[in-house]
């Protein structure tokens, strides 16, 4: 048996990440022997969902190597606090164990107390939106997980994720806000933008089920082409066009914020628009316009 297989893994935190990636590693042989949670019902729930056990925060960090904190962001220092106190109330050493969070956010300084008391730390980022517990595992084997932290610690946790067949990359610790940023613009902001043209379909008249049916296709053809050809090889639309006569006909359907967004965002269009090599069309008039609407 290949030796990252042996090493014995366990979760704190049986969300929406702590039981998709319990199971991603068990499908791919890693040995996951179980979790604990602040609700002994999640806990049951992952573990009968990755045949593993549920484990005591004591019997947890005595047994496992790697030790995966899947909690909420903000609850990452409060749960490392709890195992570093436990740790201490019940003399088991820490030293070699290794602490690995999924913020992909945070650094592992989130971690400092576990690493002054001798374990090593890392980050490890899936990107990838979990919505569900227990169907968004399936999604998870063409998932792109950075990774960030102690070099030698990162190593391990890569050759865990890279036996599972996964692709993964090392970041910077200053650089994780930018990097969470890139994936939260890709993901929370699609949404709520298609949510945007969904809300303006169901005033001309769709049904959810129309809408859905009918931005389908544009959504998921746009999405491929800029895939294949990149951004600016895929830009088309009035604003691409310059013209004006249809975009002060959409500024004049929005009101409030959403008007400044549909401006600042063309604005990011032109500058796309412009950078194609041939365009010689003249954005001067357009600019003026949607200046017009930033500055309201
Ligand atoms: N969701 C995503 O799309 C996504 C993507 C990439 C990375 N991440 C990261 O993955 C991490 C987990 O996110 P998630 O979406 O899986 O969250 P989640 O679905 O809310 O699950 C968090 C789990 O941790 C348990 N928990 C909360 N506080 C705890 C504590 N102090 N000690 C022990 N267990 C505690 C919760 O409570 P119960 O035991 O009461 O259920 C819950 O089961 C976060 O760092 C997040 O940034 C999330």
């Amino acid at each position: 048996m290949d030796k990252k297989q042996k090493v014995k893994i366990a979760f704190i935190g049986a969300g929406k990440v702590g039981c998709s990636l319990g199971k991603h590693l068990s499908l791919h042989g890693l040995n996951v022997i179980g979790y604990q949670s602040r609700s002994l019902l999640s806990a049951r729930e992952a573990a009968a969902f990755t045949s593993t056990r549920v484990l005591s925060l004591s019997r947890l960090l005595t047994d496992a190597e790697l030790i995966f904190i899947t909690v909420p962001d903000d609850q990452i220092t409060v749960a490392a606090e709890e195992i570093a106190r436990q740790a201490r109330h019940e003399s088991i050493d820490l030293n070699n164990k290794i602490f690995c969070h999924c913020s992909g956010s945070l650094t592992a300084e989130a971690l400092t107390v576990l690493s002054e008391m001798g374990a090593y730390t890392c980050s490890l980022h899936p990107m990838l939106a979990f919505a569900d517990t227990f169907t968004s595992y399936e999604k998870l084997q063409e998932a792109f997980f950075s990774l960030e932290g102690d070099p030698e610690t990162r190593n391990i946790v890569q050759g865990v994720i890279s036996a599972c067949g996964n692709s993964t990359t090392i970041i910077d610790g200053a650089k994780k806000a930018e990097y969470h940023l890139a994936a939260v613009i890709s993901s929370n902001f699609v949404l709520a933008l298609i949510n945007q043209s969904m809300e303006l379909l169901a005033d001309c008249g769709f049904s959810p089920e129309d809408s859905g049916k009918a931005l389908a296709p544009l959504i998921q053809n746009n999405i491929n082409t800029i895939l294949s050809r990149g951004p600016r090889e895929s830009l088309t639309g009035p604003v691409e066009r310059a013209d004006i006569k249809t975009v002060e006909k959409h500024l004049a359907v929005l009101k409030g914020n959403r008007r400044k967004v549909y401006a600042l965002l063309s604005r990011e269009l032109v500058t796309l628009a412009e950078s194609r090599k041939g365009n010689d069309k003249d954005y001067s008039p357009l600019l003026s316009l949607l200046d017009e609407y930033i500055q309201l």
